[in-house]
């Protein structure tokens, strides 16, 4: 996550707690409308926001779609257990997609990550969905 430097210790103060209840993961890689090839291996490395409160990552899944005249299919490439690894506060874990042979150059493809968390000491549970956009050419 990243902080205006005019942001004032009072503003950062109250989203740090706000964020034990809405952690939201955001990916890191790939950017927004980067562009891709079918075949191409794709790094997408999912950020979950800093927190110092506690919290329990259970799990993630990842999936990419592209729709076909109206026809829409979710490739799910990864489900399972969230295992980050700490930069600063926030964490983060990469994982690879290969854009499917068959995804049509000139149309545009999603990835999308949906990730469970426990957080502090009430172990409030969490489901966060978040997407990006990419661009097949
Ligand atoms: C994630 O991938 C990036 C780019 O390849 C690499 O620099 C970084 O070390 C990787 N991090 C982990 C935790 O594997």
């Amino acid at each position: 996550m990243r902080f205006s430097p005019s942001l004032t210790l009072a503003g950062l103060a109250s989203l740090a707690t706000t964020s034990v209840l809405a952690q939201v993961p955001f990916f890191g890689a790939p950017q927004s409308l980067a562009q891709v090839s079918v075949g191409e291996d794709v790094l997408v490395s999912v950020f979950q926001g800093g927190s110092n409160s506690q919290f329990e990552d259970v799990a993630i899944a990842l999936g990419i779609s592209q729709c076909f005249d109206g026809a829409n299919s979710l490739d799910v490439f990864y489900t399972g257990p969230f295992i980050a690894t700490f930069v600063g506060t926030s964490r983060y874990q990469n994982f690879t997609v290969t854009i499917p042979s068959f995804y049509e150059a000139g149309q545009f493809a999603q990835v999308t990550a949906a990730l469970f968390t426990l957080t502090g000491a009430g172990a409030f549970p969490a489901l966060e969905t978040i997407a990006v956009v990419l661009e097949v050419v």
